[in-house]
């Protein structure tokens, strides 16, 4: 694993959009697996940004993004495809048609998700990771072979993600996720890792044992994975 020390979040959003950039601009009809959580936002407005300002265009790219509550309709503010239209689609000239995510409110999405899938592998995966060492929805204990499948959140995350509700009541309890074999899937991870509460999990992910007790761990065994995190969450690695 490649690991990129950034003095800060800033510094770290501008070395992901480079390599995001430059993969659209390689690629025009690039798959880009797409994540939520707070940490891929500065990404994503650097995105939008360049292609306001140097025209990137993402008329012809796919996306693919990682996971969704089970539940929230597309409609609902929490939803991660409300999230993904708010802070990046909208933003740039990619096809809505072309942006695929679960739907929260089917009753079994994996198989057609695991579908899809298989005929769009993605160029460039991006990550987050939760404080439990959890990526995607993939929480600790899930199979290194999953692929997309029904996840019942653990007490952790749903701690973790009430920040982004009015209370911790109205986090939903049930997601669906790519599963591991899904993310390792893919051609090149970049996991974007910011902040001190993240310290211990990017340990577990750089030098930990590879165990399903960490999920992202197996991440050690893909041969094109980046992770660009911020001096803070690099405290227990340096
Ligand atoms: C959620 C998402 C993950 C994300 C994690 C961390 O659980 N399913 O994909 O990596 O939150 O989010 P944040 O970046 O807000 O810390």
């Amino acid at each position: 694993m490649k690991v990129i020390i950034c003095k800060d979040y800033e510094e770290m959003s501008d070395k992901a959009a480079e390599i995001v950039i430059s993969e659209v601009r390689k690629n025009p009809s690039a798959v880009l697996g797409l994540a939520t959580g707070t940490t891929p936002l500065g990404l994503y407005s650097k995105m939008i940004e360049d292609h306001k300002k140097n025209g990137t265009s993402y008329k012809d790219v796919r996306a693919v993004n990682l996971d969704e509550y089970a539940g929230l309709d597309c409609s609902s503010d929490q939803s991660y495809v409300y999230f993904m239209r708010k802070n990046l689609f909208n933003g740039l000239d990619i096809k809505l048609e072309n942006t695929y995510i679960e739907n929260g409110k089917a009753e079994d999405e994996c198989a057609r998700y695991n579908a899809l899938l298989d005929k769009l592998r993605q160029d460039v995966q991006i990550l987050g990771i939760g404080s439990n060492g959890h990526i995607a929805f993939n929480e600790p204990g899930t199979s290194f072979d999953s692929v997309t499948h029904t996840v019942a959140l653990t007490e952790s995350t749903i701690k973790d993600n009430s920040r982004l509700f009015k209370s911790i009541d109205e986090v939903p309890k049930r997601a669906f996720t790519m599963g591991l074999k899904n993310i390792m899937n893919a051609k090149k991870n970049v996991i974007l890792v910011s902040g001190k509460n993240k310290a211990k999990a990017v340990y577990g992910l750089v030098k930990g044992e590879i165990t399903e007790q960490v999920p992202a761990s197996i991440l050690q065994k893909h041969n094109d994975c980046v992770l660009i995190c911020d001096e803070a969450a690099a405290e227990l690695i340096k």
